[in-house]
């Protein structure tokens, strides 16, 4: 059936508005405010600070889709992975490292290398509202990250220590940001 012309440009022109909002049925819009407090509150009230700190950051919309906050707090998970992975190399061209110090960024190397992955997986997801994967792949990333930082116990005064707690503190907002539109 032919659409009427008016029709199709007002449909291409919803497409577009779509793509820019990320609109997803179902998905609620809220403060930054308030879904930092529902993702957070339950845990730490830091991490509520924590939330509403890594989404003024990437300069979200004050009021906006949980799926567009989710997305950012991803983003910016995914740019600091990036930044500890150039660390990583960095400290890998080091001939001279103590084995169990080399064993620990090799370990870390792998988990990034997933992390990357799987949070990756999760914008693109999220930004078409495919909601069946996202839950799994967020739990993993935490997983993941966290796994380096038990390789890191012993090398607190190494430079992917820090970074690692802070790729810590971004996947986790990003888990409880997604969290609340698929569960943990
Ligand atoms: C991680 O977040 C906590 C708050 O939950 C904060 O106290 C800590 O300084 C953060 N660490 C890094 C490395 O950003």
């Amino acid at each position: 059936m032919a659409m009427p012309r008016t029709s199709a440009t007002l449909l291409l022109a919803l497409a577009a508005l779509v793509a820019l909002s990320v609109a997803c049925n179902n998905v609620p819009s809220m403060s930054i405010y308030e879904a930092c407090d529902k993702a957070c509150s339950k845990v730490w009230q830091p991490k509520v600070w924590l939330c509403q700190t890594t989404l003024m950051a990437a300069k979200v919309a004050p009021t906006a889709e949980v799926t567009v906050y989710t997305v950012a707090a991803a983003n910016a998970a995914i740019k600091s992975y990036k930044s500890s992975m150039a660390i990583i190399d960095r400290l890998l061209e080091n001939p001279w490292l103590p084995p169990g110090e080399k064993t620990a960024y090799d370990v870390c190397k792998d988990r990034y290398g997933k992390a990357l992955e799987y949070m990756t997986g999760v914008t693109n997801q999220m930004s078409i509202c495919a909601f069946a994967y996202p839950r799994m792949e967020l739990f993993e990333c935490t997983y993941f990250v966290g796994n380096c930082g038990d390789y890191l116990k012993d090398y607190k005064s190494s430079p992917l220590f820090d970074a690692n707690a802070a790729d810590q503190n971004n996947t986790f907002v990003a888990y409880y940001l997604g969290g609340l539109i698929v569960g943990k």
